[in-house]
């Protein structure tokens, strides 16, 4: 197996592995963000609106997709209300939006859907949720 080799300097070396440390804090302090739960609604709200209102209503009354409101997996484990949002069901037209949606973003949607269109269910998901979800 070929092996590359990079000489650098000490002060190249430095610069790189604080770099590294950079962005792996960067990673950490979004994933450590706890919104309010007034935080997560509205920006919940904004991309319900924006990525899921289309399929599912305006009033979680579903369409093209499932109903939100009363949904027993809206209402039921959060992982497998995280499964069908980050995951997406294969063979059907809900996609996965793991990729296209930040963790924080996830964490709010999902936290929209648990308590909006009468789904009360006081759950409050964070983005540190979503990421302990995504790393099984
Ligand atoms: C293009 C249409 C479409 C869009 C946009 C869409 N979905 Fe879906 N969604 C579906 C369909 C279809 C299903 C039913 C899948 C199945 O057959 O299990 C579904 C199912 C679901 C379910 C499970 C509901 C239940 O009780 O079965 C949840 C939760 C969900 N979607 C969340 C979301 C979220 C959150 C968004 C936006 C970020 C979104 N969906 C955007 C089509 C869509």
């Amino acid at each position: 197996m070929p092996v590359e080799v990079h000489v650098v300097s000490q002060d190249e070396f430095d610069d790189w592995t604080a770099s590294k440390r950079g962005a792996a804090a960067a990673d950490a302090a979004l994933a450590a963000q706890e919104l309010s739960v007034d935080d997560l609604m509205a920006r919940g709200a904004d991309i319900y609106n924006a990525s899921c209102l289309a399929c599912h209503g305006a009033k979680g009354e579903g369409g093209l997709g499932n109903a939100i409101a009363g949904s027993a997996i809206a209402m039921g484990g959060v992982d497998s209300h995280l499964n069908v949002i980050v995951n997406g069901v294969a063979g059907t037209a809900m996609q996965a939006f793991g990729a296209q949606l930040s963790d924080v973003d996830v964490a709010a949607v999902t936290t929209y859907q648990r308590n909006a269109f009468g789904n009360n269910t006081g759950d409050v998901v964070q983005a540190s949720d979503v990421v302990s979800y995504k790393e099984g």
